[in-house]
């Protein structure tokens, strides 16, 4: 696991951008694996400026996203699928046929696992997965506990990722408390993983990820047994190595 130690989130950003760009440039029919939450929206802002600047294009480039919460509607602002618009697909060529996430409203939710594995599988693989960290060291949606074998599942959010993601709701109660996502296994397929964190509240499980330690109590461990990721990470998330 390569770490990428940097100043600050503009700087993280910028070099987890230019990543992307530089594989959208070299495979433009490539696959990207995509993130929500904090960390990743200045690198979607990077991207919006590359696209504006550059024209980098994303006409033949395919987007499955990591995770969506359940039975919030596109139209819902805290939907996964909103935020992915509101960040990024809006503002760039790509087209709307070729962004992916978990349907969170499916009627039958287990069956839209089985269709969202398949989806990945049918198209290529990810080329290049983005994750962010959560404090109890979950990468998309799979707590600690999650096997390292599972593919894209339901999961019943922990109330520390609730209250975690509670800030972007008004309250508590309105948090959604499932969720489908990408299995770790689904994960540790992806060719290229790049993982950023940055802000004080990441050192914690930064130190630990770097610890070295694999265990299913701390799902980002997994990413030790993959021979191409890169963490980015900035001063303060870093502050305990
Ligand atoms: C988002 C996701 C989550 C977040 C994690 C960190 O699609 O799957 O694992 O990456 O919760 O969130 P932030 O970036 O808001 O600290």
């Amino acid at each position: 696991m390569k770490l990428v130690q940097v100043e600050n989130d503009t700087e993280m950003s910028q070099v987890a951008a230019e990543k992307i760009i530089s594989l959208v440039t070299h495979n433009p029919t490539a696959t990207l694996g995509l993130a929500t939450g904090g960390t990743p929206k200045g690198v979607y802002a990077e991207l919006r400026r590359d696209y504006e600047n550059n024209h980098t294009s994303y006409h033949s480039i395919k987007a499955v996203n990591l995770d969506e919460y359940v039975g919030l509607t596109a139209e819902d602002p805290n939907s996964y699928k909103y935020y992915m618009s509101k960040e990024l697909f809006n503002h760039i060529n790509i087209k709307s046929t070729n962004t992916h996430l978990p349907h969170g409203n499916a009627e039958d939710l287990n069956e839209e696992c089985v269709r969202y594995e398949k989806l990945i599988k049918s198209l290529g693989g990810i080329d290049l997965q983005l994750l962010g960290i959560g404090h109890n060291g979950h990468i998309g949606f799979n707590e600690p506990g999650t096997s390292f074998e599972s593919r894209t599942h339901l999961v019943h959010l922990t109330e520390q990722t609730i209250t975690a993601n509670s800030r972007y709701f008004s309250s508590y109660e309105e948090v959604p408390k499932q969720a489908i996502t990408m299995g770790i296994q689904t994960i540790l397929c992806s060719k290229e993983i790049v993982l950023i964190a940055s802000g004080k509240e990441k050192a914690e499980s930064i130190k630990r990820l770097f610890k070295g330690e694999i265990n299913e109590s701390f799902p980002a461990s997994t990413l030790l047994l993959h021979a191409n990721v890169t963490v980015i990470a900035d001063k303060e998330a870093t502050a305990l190595l």
